[in-house]
């Protein structure tokens, strides 16, 4: 079956429907593609979990294309505004307090007081998401905790028939998750290091920001899980000097089968990596995977996330 769509006009509003029918719609945003439902259809937000394998307590992140939308759902201020309109549309998400009594969104909540929002920076994901007339709550639209899809073929191989339409977009920009920042409280904690870099929000917020380790075993963002965006093979990191038998993932001067990035660019590096991670799935020949050393800087901080939990046994 190739539920594989063209970027067009008529094929937005076919997905939109689906949608709005409680369908499931994946979409490319800038970040990764995501597997997309109706907010407010509980039963549309629950075959999201049984598709992609992943368990209940793991919330998901609304989509939205207004700012608007926030004010009926979720305590705002002068700082959630100001960093809306800084790094909106973009790959940052905001964890924020509940202010609604709506049972219907609870299960993308994950039943948790806190409502999880994005906007993202890609014209397919604004346009679907006006069109359809709802926020979209989506998943990276992968199975549970295997490699985040970055095309639409990913999302095919991944996912199948058990997605009703996918648009393609190509590949997307950014190429990992945005970054993920709880907003509840008087300090600023980052849940998940993603997109956006962390010294950038510091620069415009004037002040440090934490950085969340999590509780693995009772993740509050399961992004956190030890053992996420896993190959099925075995990944080393921060190498230097490959085995013979390893498939050797480069980057800058250190070369390899593939290279992130020869001229060291970290985004060229992010918009690489998961497709990369596949391919070297594909192509290990005794099952062994290695990564060079990336830098931990920018966008480097949600690569060697990425990595980390990639690598973990
Ligand atoms: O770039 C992205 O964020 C992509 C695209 C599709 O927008 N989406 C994405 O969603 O990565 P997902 O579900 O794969 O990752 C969202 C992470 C999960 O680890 C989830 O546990 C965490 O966000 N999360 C969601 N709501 C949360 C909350 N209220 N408190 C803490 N963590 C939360
Ligand atoms: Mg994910």
């Amino acid at each position: 079956m190739n539920n594989i769509f063209e970027n067009n006009p008529d094929n937005i509003l076919k997905a939109a429907a689906v949608i709005k029918n409680g369908g499931l719609v994946a979409f490319p945003t800038e970040t990764v593609y995501g597997l997309g439902a109706n907010v407010y259809n509980a039963q549309a937000v629950a075959s999201i979990f049984a598709a992609k394998q992943r368990p209940h307590f793991d919330p998901l992140i609304s989509h939205i294309a207004e700012v608007d939308f926030l004010k009926e759902y979720a305590a705002t201020d002068e700082r959630v505004f100001a960093l809306a309109k800084r790094f909106w549309p973009g790959p940052l998400t905001f964890v924020l307090k509940r202010i609604d009594e709506n049972p219907s969104i609870d299960l993308a909540c994950s039943g948790l007081r806190t409502l999880t929002v994005r906007m993202p920076r890609h014209p397919i994901a604004l346009e679907l998401i006006r069109q359809s007339g709802v926020p979209i709550v989506a998943p990276s639209a992968n199975k549970y905790q295997s490699i985040s899809p970055t095309t639409a073929q990913h999302v095919a191989d991944g996912l199948g028939d058990k997605v009703d339409m996918i648009l393609d977009g190509g590949a997307c920009k950014v190429g990992v998750e945005s970054t993920i920042i709880d907003l509840t409280g008087k300090r600023i904690v980052m849940l998940r290091a993603g997109g956006t870099a962390k010294e950038e929000l510091e620069d415009f917020l004037g002040e440090k920001i934490l950085l969340s380790e999590g509780n693995p075993t009772l993740p509050t963002a399961p992004g956190q899980l030890l053992r996420h965006y896993a190959p099925r093979n075995v990944l080393r990191i921060n190498v230097t000097a490959p085995e013979k038998d390893e498939y050797f993932i480069g980057f800058g001067k250190i070369d390899g089968h593939l290279n992130l990035s020869p001229r060291g660019d970290l985004q060229e590096a992010a918009g690489n990596l998961f497709a990369y991670l596949r391919l070297a799935d594909s192509k290990a020949p005794r099952g062994k995977i290695a990564v060079a050393p990336i830098p931990l800087d920018g966008l480097g901080l949600a690569i060697n996330d990425r990595l980390k939990r990639a690598s973990y046994k």
